[in-house]
Order: structure tokens, then sequence, then C-alpha cells
């Protein structure tokens, strides 16, 4: 196996982005990421590039990019414009090979694992990974039916997203006695998280009290169980080169994936999501690591029960304890495992076609800033990606190692 690494990463603001077209979130995300590749101390001579963005001249061009993927959902109901891989593609002076990858609220984490393989294949070297989504153009109801897009929708007709994962709740609380409690201190934690990321659509503390009194949305899930509606992109640089400059940059340990029925009728258990467990087990195979190993972990939380569900279905919980661990507080700074640091899908946003990305350029943003303060000389981190209510579930480790590898 080739050591892919992660040169660059950048995250736009995630929020209500009225002014911002999804050609522009693309835009700004590929550049933020091509500029981020040496990084400040390296990119001493910057040109202003013809889309008005800095670009670090003598050290890496844009033209290193021998191929893109794209991750979107629904470009063409929320903003009819279907033809993302050339968008994105016009965007750089050589325009390279450009895939566009769609597997629902996965798409960024199958558009990764895509271009994990491209670069395992050989065929490509230096590989751009970049996804957006502009949801707030449309009206709340055309949102929630183009969501619903993602559900088996014929069978499933009439059930919102909030809806489904409604039912999973109601099944884990009455197996597991998890609580109304429980759920709220998932999201007043993924909200405390999020005050220090300024790139975060809710950068704001909310007790738990709060999200147990908002609105219902889906009994049990309120308001604030739910993640929003979002505008947002993020974009990584991946590399196999084995060039000194990039030794001391994150690098993906291993991608796990695996699919369930779309239906949650058709499942055996809504305990669980069978393919977040399948997932995670291929990934920690592949890395060698158990997830006892994992400092970091950025899961879907697209709705608070689904956090508890990724705890339990990741191996850090025993099933059923996920509730009961959030609350003791095993999942922030000082427990057993840091769960989204980001403030996850529920406070940093869930721009769906970009989240995916999001999670790991994240992760390597925060492993790198922390590499000199970790105690361990390797650090891993997880991110956690589902498309739907379950059906497709996509695990990445990712590490950091303290020094410059000797190598
Ligand atoms: N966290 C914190 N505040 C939130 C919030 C959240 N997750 N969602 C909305 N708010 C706030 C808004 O900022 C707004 O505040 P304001 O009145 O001060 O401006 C208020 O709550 C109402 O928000 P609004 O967007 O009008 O709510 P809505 O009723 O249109 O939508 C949901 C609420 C929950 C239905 C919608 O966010 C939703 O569908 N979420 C799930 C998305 C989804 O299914 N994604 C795919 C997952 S698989």
């Amino acid at each position: 196996m080739k050591k892919i690494r992660i040169i660059g990463n950048y995250i736009t603001q995630f929020g209500e982005l009225w002014d911002r077209s999804l050609e522009s979130l693309f835009e700004e995300a590929t550049f933020g990421a091509l500029n981020s590749v040496l990084g400040s101390k390296f990119a001493k001579k910057m040109v202003r590039h013809e889309y008005g963005t800095l670009l670090p001249k003598s050290r890496f061009l844009p033209t290193e990019i021998e191929a893109v993927f794209v991750a979107n959902m629904a470009g063409g109901s929320f903003a009819n414009q279907e033809h993302l891989n050339a968008v994105v593609a016009q965007m750089l002076p050589h325009r390279p090979p450009a895939f566009r990858v769609e597997a629902a609220c996965a798409s960024g984490s199958i558009a990764l694992e895509l271009a994990e393989l491209a670069l395992q294949s050989g065929k490509y070297k230096t590989v751009l990974v970049v996804g957006a989504e502009k949801m707030t153009d449309v009206s709340a109801q055309t949102t929630t039916k183009i969501l619903s897009g993602a559900s088996e929708y014929q069978k499933e007709y009439g059930s919102t997203f909030p809806a489904l994962y409604a039912l999973l709740a109601q099944a884990h609380m009455q197996a597991f006695g998890t609580s109304r409690e429980q759920l709220s201190v998932v999201a007043s934690q993924n909200h405390t998280h999020a005050v220090s990321n300024t790139k975060a659509q809710f950068q704001k503390e909310i007790p738990a009290e709060v999200v147990s009194k908002s609105a219902v949305i889906a009994e049990p899930l309120r308001l604030l169980d739910c993640s929003p509606v979002s505008d947002g992109a993020s974009a990584v640089i991946l590399t196999t080169k084995k060039s000194k400059v990039f030794m001391h940059k994150p690098v993906i340990e291993a991608v796990g994936h695996a699919q369930d029925t779309i239906n949650l009728a058709e499942r055996e258990s809504l305990l669980e999501l069978l393919a977040t467990k399948l997932a995670a087990q291929q990934a920690y195979q592949t890395a060698g690591i158990t997830p006892q190993d994992i400092v970091y972990a950025e899961v879907h939380d697209c709705f608070t029960i689904a956090q508890i569900l990724a705890t339990e279905d990741l191996g850090f919980f025993k099933k059923g304890d996920g509730g009961s661990a959030i609350e003791k507080g095993d999942t922030t700074i000082g427990g057993k495992v840091i769960i989204n640091p980001s403030g996850g899908l529920k406070a940093c946003g869930h721009p769906v076609g970009a989240t995916g990305v999001k999670q790991v350029a994240f992760l390597a943003e925060l492993l790198q800033s922390q590499q000199l303060t970790q105690k361990k000389d390797k650090v891993y981190a997880l991110a956690h990606n589902v498309g739907g209510s379950g059906a497709t579930a996509v695990v990445h480790i990712v590490s950091q190692t303290k020094y410059m590898e000797q190598s």
C-alpha cells in the first residue's frame, strides 16, 4: 500500500450563506486547499490567480493536481447545476480530469475513498477532493423533499430524516433507557466544542435544558437535536509523493466502507447502524489499531441519537452505554475520546456533500496544530460519515506522527 498524505486542507465558513453560489463555494475550497499546501512558511512568493485567490508561486502549483474528485449530493435540485465535475475542473488552468461523486450525506467520504483508490492504483500521484452543498436557496419544505431522496422514498413515503432518526431514538430509549436529557447533552457538548471553531454555523453554547425545551420536530427529537440546513464547502489535497517537505503531514491510514438496506423496516435491528460497525471493523483492521487508540473522532451526528449510536457502533462504548458515556463526560476534553471537536454536524453545520471531506480536513488541521504538544509519538483520529439513515457508512482513520519522520 502506498502512503497517502493530506498535504492541503481547507473549510469555508458553514452557515446560511445568502451571498454565495455553489460555484463560489467550490472555488473558495479548491483555492483555499491549494494555498494551504505548504503553509505560509513556504509560500513566500504569492500570485493573485484569475479567480482572485492568492497562490504560492514557487512551490506548489494548481497544475500539480492530476485529477479532481467532486462530492455533492443534490446540486441539480438545490442549485440547478448537475455538471459539477466540469464546474470544478474549469477552475484549474490545466482542466484536469474530474469525477463527480454522489452518495447522499456520505458523498464526501466516498469521493475521498475513490481518490484514495485512484492514488493506490498509481494512475495519479496528487489529487484534489472537494465537496460542497448550497442548501439554503430553496424553501424548508423543498429542502426536506430533496433530502428525502436519500431514503427509500416510495416505501418510506412521508418519512422525513428527522422522523426516521426519531424511530431509531425511540428504539434505543426503549431498549437501553437512553434519556431525553442524554440526547440534549450530545447537542450541548457539540455546541460547546464549536465555540472555538470559527467556521461553525453556530459558534455558541446551548445548555442541555434549552435543547430539551426546543420545539418538537419528530418525537422525541427536537429542533436542537437536528443538524441544521447549511451551505459550505471543504477540500483536501492528497498525495503519494515522497517529498521531504510533506513528511510532517497527516497520513490516511485506512478506510472502511459498508452498506446496509436503505429502508429501516428491512433491518434486523434498529439498535445499531450495521454499516458503521462493519466499516469501522475494516478500518481498524487495516490500520492495525483498536478503538482505544483513537484520540479524536468526527462522527456523523446528523441527529443527537446518531452520535450515541455511532459512539457504540465505532466501539468506543458498549452497546447501550452511549448515552450515559456522553453524560459522564467521556466524549469531551479530558474524557476517553474527544467526539466531534469541530462541533460535529449539529453545531458546525451539515452541507451534505461537503461534510465527509470537512471531517477529514478538520482532523488534518487539528492533528497538525497539536503535533508538538501531544504526548504520544503517533496520534490517531477517526472520521465517520453516514449516508441516509445508515445505508452507507464510511470510516477513515488518519494519523499524525509527532516529529518529522526519518525516511
Ligand atoms: N442548532 C441551533 N440552532 C438552530 C438549528 C440547529 N441545528 N437549526 C435551526 N436553528 C435555529 C435557527 O438559526 C433559527 O434561529 P432564528 O429564529 O434565531 O434565526 C431557528 O432555530 C429556526 O430555524 P429554522 O431554520 O427556521 O428551522 P426550520 O424549522 O426551518 O428547520 C429543521 C429546522 C430541524 C427541520 C431543519 O434544520 C432540518 O430539517 N434539519 C435536518 C436536516 C437533515 O435532515 N439533514 C440530513 C440528515 S440525514
